[in-house]
């Protein structure tokens, strides 16, 4: 432990550590040396992550992560992958590799990569470890935190995988250097999201940063923002152990988890009903605006909550309403399908303040009448 636990910032939840600091790819190696050691590493990336980043990070293995062999395997980018065929296919290929339980498995890439090699990881041999490294803002502050690991069958997604945690995560906020800007703002909603939903303080520092990281992304040439520096580890350490601290917890996700749920009972709902032209990221900035509106509509907040999600979300350049053709019926109907609600009546994870949720008591879940729900959905005049 002694040398990586030196280097940057960290996190530590259920057995293992979450490491942040910019430029830790080269250290890479040494961390999986020590935390999952092996005679063989299986590298999963895909195709637009490793033209930037795979160089690197192989050669980090190859010469500190002391293994017999590296192996190295890149999917196509994109959620199309993420499916039991892909699962097989990557698992034929460590077969062939000839891959046995002294196997750790490196997931370099987003959150489908993170998702379907952590599955892989998961179920091959029963089970062998696996080090992520995620590659942007949305996987390092929330899909590589947690240990849960899956793919989509096409009725819906993530409904086949598992709990597994990683042995170690490991983030070097440089690589999003590369990241297109329309995947910074969808992994700044999350973090905008940890900080109503558990701490103000994190929401002040995620609108001063993200409004310059999103500039930067935008106008690389213009607007100077220090990479290097400890500003942007900063922000993602406190939005990893905002999450870290809601899965310790509860890691099987039975009360206080659900909390994570804000502004994606209405959110999800919508990223549906746009048929997915409108992003995760986007359809929970709605979601987050809406529910805030609930929140207050039903006297669980005072008036203001949602005008602050609202400020903090456009500085990010994230949308804020509807899509104007999109109907509360639609949208209700989709919240029914996706079964965080039942006819008349909806359950929702409801902040009475930023940092604050409300329902401790009934495990964080506010239940609330279609009436309600409706009422917000409905475009005003
Ligand atoms: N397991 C969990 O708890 C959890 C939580 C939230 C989301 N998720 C899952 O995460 C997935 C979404 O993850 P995502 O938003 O990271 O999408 P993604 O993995 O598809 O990455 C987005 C795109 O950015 C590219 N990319 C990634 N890093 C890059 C970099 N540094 N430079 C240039 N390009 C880069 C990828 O190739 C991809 O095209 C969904 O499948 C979702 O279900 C899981
Ligand atoms: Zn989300």
């Amino acid at each position: 432990m002694a040398r990586s636990a030196a280097i940057g910032r960290h996190v530590d939840l259920l057995g293992y550590r979450v490491h942040v600091a910019p430029w830790l790819l080269d250290e890479l190696g040494r961390i999986v040396r020590e935390a999952a050691p092996a005679h063989t590493i299986a590298v999963i990336t895909d195709d637009d992550v490793a033209q930037y980043h795979a160089a690197h990070v192989v050669g980090s293995l190859r010469h500190f992560g002391g293994a017999h062999r590296i192996i190295y395997r890149a999917v196509p980018p994109g959620e199309r992958q993420k499916t039991r065929e892909q699962w097989a296919a990557l698992t034929d290929w460590l077969i062939d590799e000839h891959c046995g339980r002294d196997t750790t498995i490196v997931a370099l890439g987003g959150g489908v990569v993170g998702d379907l090699a952590g599955f892989v990881a998961a179920t091959f041999m029963r089970g062998v470890p696996f080090v992520q490294v995620p590659t942007t803002l949305l996987a390092m502050v929330d899909a590589s935190v947690g240990g849960k690991v899956a793919v989509d069958t096409p009725v819906g997604k993530n409904l086949v995988g598992a709990f597994h945690q990683p042995a170690a995560v490991v983030i070097d906020p440089t690589v999003l250097q590369t990241l297109p800007v329309e995947h910074v703002r969808a992994g700044l909603a999350e973090v905008i999201k940890h900080g109503v939903i558990r701490d103000a303080g994190h929401l002040e520092r995620a609108r001063d940063v993200g409004p310059r990281l999103v500039a930067a992304r935008l106008e690389p040439s213009q607007a100077a923002f220090d990479w290097h520096g400890d500003e942007l580890s900063a922000l993602i350490t406190e939005s990893v152990e905002i999450k870290a601290a809601v899965v310790r917890e509860d890691e099987r996700e039975r009360g206080l988890r659900g909390i994570l749920n804000f502004g994606h009972t209405i959110g999800h709902a919508v990223e549906i009903v746009s048929g997915f032209a409108l992003r995760h990221g986007e359809a929970i900035a709605i979601g987050m605006v809406l529910e805030g509106a609930l929140a207050e509509r039903i006297g669980i907040a005072d008036a203001g909550l949602r005008q602050e999600i609202i400020d903090a979300l456009e500085g990010a350049g994230l949308p804020v309403t509807l899509p104007g053709a999109m109907s509360a019926e639609s949208i209700l109907t989709a919240m029914r399908t996706d079964k965080k609600s039942r006819e008349g009546r909806a359950y929702f994870a409801l902040p009475s303040a930023v940092g604050v949720m409300a329902g401790a008591e009934t495990g964080f879940g506010v239940t609330v009448d279609d009436a309600d729900v409706r009422a917000v959905l409905q475009p005003p005049g």
